[in-house]
């Protein structure tokens, strides 16, 4: 088994949390896991040796919100909201009509070129939904796709209700026979619980279904409005209620009390212009945050964490390691996992090189591409 040790980093950020940042620090990851972590100077003897170059070592991104099964794009919607237009759920139907007209093949290649750039700037973990099929075939063939690019699939039959079909079909469909054919390619279930797609009922009874089939579940809510779909995913146990931009106290209680994260978009917010989600409330509420891109053609064609963390930190109140922790630990937590997110002993060695001397240039540089290597 080969040991490399990096070493020559200026800081190390573990998440660990009697040691959460190490200067002048080393690592030694064997068979893809960190064996070690300490400061340099005690680093043990290994096999190979990367030099870290003076620069910070993060944990790789866990951007757990993204829709990149999809073709085509939206520019002119974009383009009518930065002139007035508002944000409406109904864009998503354009969107279905590429995916379904696209071959297997162009659907790889866009979310093989999006995990491209994801990649390039730091992510090393995406789930991926499906939801712009909206058929029994184009949902299973958007989660056969997606499987060969992640393990962290999601099924989203509830993204809106497709054209030519009633309101009360599909939402059976969905319950029935397309979870069915839809379960052994996905690790969870999710659903669009807002005004214009589903309701809180709806959403409950979808989300049953799920986790009677064995996922687990994750909600979008609060995206557009205040709405009991935060709460509904607490009280269903819901890994993470993703939007979370408008909560009533009720709400922030909720999440408090429960086991859900809450995972905010802020890209959306920024191409959708709605106000920031306030991270700040949530934090000091004990809630964990995660931060994710929802990279999607509609509300937020961004595959950039590192713009999350940016405006995070700039509109949304958290401090530059609130951020950097949401969109690593807080990203691993929503899609309940231990093994990712963080560098500690038998954790992924999942790491980024920034050509940076700390992680607070991820913020203190908004746009810049400070990502040198992903290991
Ligand atoms: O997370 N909110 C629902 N789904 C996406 C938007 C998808 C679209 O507009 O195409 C989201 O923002
Ligand atoms: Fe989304």
């Amino acid at each position: 088994m080969t040991a490399t040790l990096v070493d020559n980093l200026a800081q190390l950020v573990t998440h660990d949390p009697e040691r959460p940042i190490i200067t002048n620090a080393a690592l030694v990851m064997q068979n893809g896991l960190v064996s070690w972590v300490g400061e340099a100077a005690d680093a043990p003897a290994a096999d190979d040796r990367i030099d870290g170059g003076g620069r910070a070592g993060i944990p790789g991104f866990v951007d757990s919100h993204s829709h990149l099964m999809f073709a085509g794009d939206r520019a002119d919607e974009f383009e009518a909201r930065m002139a007035g237009q508002p944000y409406a759920a109904g864009g998503i139907r354009r969107t279905v009509r590429l995916t379904r007209e696209a071959s297997d093949e162009q659907l790889l290649a866009n979310a093989t070129r999006l995990i491209a750039e994801m990649r390039a700037q730091g992510t090393t973990t995406v789930e991926i939904k499906s939801g712009y099929g909206l058929t029994i075939d184009d949902e299973v063939r958007a989660l056969r796709l997606a499987r060969q690019l992640t393990d962290e699939t999601t099924f989203l039959g509830a993204h809106v209700v497709p054209e030519g079909v009633s309101h009360e079909e599909y939402v059976d469909l969905v319950c029935g026979e397309m979870l069915e054919a839809c379960a052994p390619y996905a690790k969870w279930i999710d659903v669009f619980c807002e005004t214009g797609a589903f309701t809180v009922d709806e959403s409950r009874r979808i989300l049953t279904a799920g986790i009677d089939a064995g996922l687990g579940a994750r909600v979008h809510a609060g995206q557009l409005g205040e709405s009991d779909g935060v709460r509904l995913a607490v009280e269903l146990g819901a890994a993470s209620v993703d939007h979370c931009t408008y909560l009533s106290s009720a709400d922030v209680d909720a999440l408090a009390g429960g086991s859900t994260v809450a995972t905010l978009l802020p890209g959306v917010e920024f191409s959708t212009r709605h106000p920031y989600p306030d991270a700040r409330r949530l934090v000091d509420a004990g809630v964990t945050v995660a931060l994710a891109s929802d990279c999607n053609p509609g509300s937020s064609y961004t595959s950039s964490v590192p713009l999350c963390i940016a405006l995070a930190v700039r509109e949304m109140g958290l401090t530059p390691y609130e951020a950097l922790r949401a969109a690593t630990l807080g990203g691993a937590a929503a899609l309940r996992r231990d093994d990712i997110g963080r560098l500690t002993v038998g954790a992924r060695a999942d790491i980024v090189l920034l050509d940076a001397p700390t992680y607070v240039h991820l913020a203190y540089r908004p746009g810049v591409p400070l990502v040198h290597r992903v290991l």
